[in-house]
Parts: structure tokens; sequence; C-alpha cells
């Protein structure tokens, strides 16, 4: 299957969009090309209007719309600059890589955009939303909005954006946690609509790799186990299991080993699966790091993580 292909993308989707489509054609339409310009000029500067985020790789129609209309404001707030490339395409989300704006002090930014309607796709089990205060796009509780819960339950156009948006939301406001508690996450940027910002990791040609995808120094292995462990020991210390830990979710670069995707991180005190999603995360963690001779009791490191978390000794 292709999960690049942006075709089933419906501008109708985004509000908004289909209005500034036909208002933007209309402005172009009556513009004419001055006589002294040339052509091929003209028609640039009608095809990438200043005020237009550049998108310097070959992005597809559809999804340059979307982009332009998930990163256009990041662009005006002097936060990004230019998309210079596609680092990924995944189900639910793409990650580009972005030139920061000077004024941020870096020179890359990673900007995760999810696709319009993942509620169709999105890890969406029931068990991942168990003991989650829903989020609206400002990150404010919305169960208590009425009007929100008869869309939510009607399964209305508006009640699936406001689910959509509540995933995003949590995987932002999880990652502020973390990286507040001293977690190796990207740092988060900035976040509006169905678009997180980040800190980029990798260099402007080469993005760092998944560490499913790299063949570690086998010295480095056993620190960067402890280490992911330490994370998992931090982040349930923080009341939250990953649900998705692995090493595909797992960045490495610079020798060092950074969490990532935390869209379906569950609550652990409130959801009734934490026990279990805790231990898949340390039994898939563990197997990758078997292959360098690593060898684990895991059953006995997720018993003793949640007897000491159960005990409020985290
Ligand atoms: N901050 C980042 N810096 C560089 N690459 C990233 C960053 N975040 C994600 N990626 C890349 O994008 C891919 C998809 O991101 P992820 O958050 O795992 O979303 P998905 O839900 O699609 O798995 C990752 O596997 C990684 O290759
Ligand atoms: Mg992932």
């Amino acid at each position: 299957m292709h999960y690049e292909s942006y075709d089933e993308y419906d501008i109708s989707y985004l509000p908004g969009l289909k209005q500034r489509v036909v208002r933007d054609a209309r402005a172009a339409s009556k513009q004419r090309q001055p006589r002294d310009s040339e052509p091929s000029e003209w028609l640039a500067s009608q095809i990438e209007g200043e005020d237009d985020l550049p998108i310097s790789y070959g992005a597809g129609a559809s999804e340059e719309r979307l982009l332009r209309d998930a990163l256009t404001i990041f662009y005006r707030d002097t936060i990004i600059t230019e998309v210079v490339s596609r680092v990924k395409g995944g189900k639910e989300a793409n990650v580009y890589c972005c030139r920061a704006h000077p004024k941020t002090g870096m020179d890359l930014i990673a900007a995760k955009v999810y696709r319009p309607r993942i509620h169709r796709t999105l890890r969406n089990d029931a068990i991942y939303k168990e003991g989650r205060l829903m989020l609206d796009d400002e990150g404010k509780g919305i169960t208590r909005n009425e009007r929100t819960k008869r869309a939510i339950a009607k399964k209305t156009d508006f009640g699936k954006e406001t689910i959509t948006f509540s995933w995003i939301e949590h995987e932002n406001a999880t990652m502020q946690k973390l990286h507040a508690a001293g977690a190796d996450v990207p740092r988060p940027i900035a976040h509006e609509g169905n678009a997180i910002l980040m800190a980029y990791y990798g260099d402007i040609n080469q993005p760092a790799s998944t560490l499913n995808s790299v063949d570690i120094d086998p010295r480095e292995a056993a620190p960067m186990f402890d280490r992911l462990m330490w994370h998992v020991e931090l982040m349930l210390a923080h009341n939250c299991v990953h649900g998705d830990l692995s090493p595909y979710n797992v960045l490495y670069w610079e020798g060092k080993a950074v969490v990532i995707d935390f869209p379906q991180a569950v609550v652990a005190l409130k959801n009734p699966h934490a026990r279990r999603l805790l231990q898949r995360d340390i039994d898939r963690l563990a197997q990758f790091f078997a292959r360098y001779g690593i060898e684990k009791d895991t059953a006995a490191l997720g018993d003793s993580l949640w007897k000491q978390f159960m005990n409020g000794e985290l």
C-alpha cells in the first residue's frame, strides 16, 4: 500500500481551504502580465507569491496544498522559512524537514503533519483512549462541552475532526511533559491544527535513521538499552506508557537514542491496559538488543517497574 500518496485527500475537510483556493484563483486571474517583464519571471511570481511558503522539493499538487494549509502559519510566524524535503511518509502522518527561521536559533525543524481524516487509520483502538482526557485544539478538555460530546457520539464530521485533533494534542502535550522532565525526546517547538513542529535530528541531506535500521557498535548496546529503560521509567514516573515503543520509534543520531511518536501514549494510572502495554514496550526493546548479546528478564523488569510505580516510588 502506498501511504505516501495524497490522492485520498479531500480538500473539503479543511475549513476555509476551499474558499481560499477559489479566492486565490480569482485574484490570480485578475492580474495581467506587465508589458516590460519576462513572461517566465512573471509566471514564476504568480505561481510562487512572496507570501507563499517555499516548498523546494517535488511535492504533488494536493500534497503541496495541504502542506501550505498546515504550515503557512509557522512560515508567517517566522518559525520556518522553507520545506526542504519529506523525511518519511507514514500511515497517519508525514514528517518534513524544514529550514528554521534564524530567530529560532536552530538550523532545521521537523514538521509532523497529520493526514486529514486520520481517524480512519490512526491507532485509535479504544484501548489507548481509555482514561484519557479528550483535548481540543487548544489543549483544553472537551468532554464537558455537551455539543462536542453529542457530535462525537453521532460521528458527525465535526465530531470526527475533534477526535483527530485530540490525538494530535495528546501527542504534543505528552512530548512537552516528557521534554520538560529531561527525556531524550525532540523538543516541541510549536503546534497548530494538524501539525507539530519539533527539533529535527539529522542534517539537511540525511535525516537520522531509526534504530531498527542501524548497526550500532556492540559496545554502545548495553548503555543504550539502560538509557531507554531509564526512559520507560521516567515516562512511568510521569504517569505515561509510550504504548508503541520499538526500535522503529527511536531515532539514532550522533550516538544518542531519541524516543519519538507519542499519539497513542496512555495514562498509566487510568488506563486498564497500561501494564500490558508497558510490558510490550519493554519486550520489543529487549528483542532488538538481544542481537547484541544483551539478555534481560523482561518480565522481571516490567514487574519491578510496575510495583515501584504503584507504590509511588518512582
Ligand atoms: N524529530 C525528527 N527528526 C528527524 N526525523 C524524524 C523526526 N520525527 C520523526 N522523524 C521521522 O519520521 C518518521 C515518522 O515519524 P513518527 O513520529 O514515528 O510517525 P508515524 O506515526 O508515521 O510512525 C520516523 O520514523 C522518523 O524517520
Ligand atoms: Mg513511528
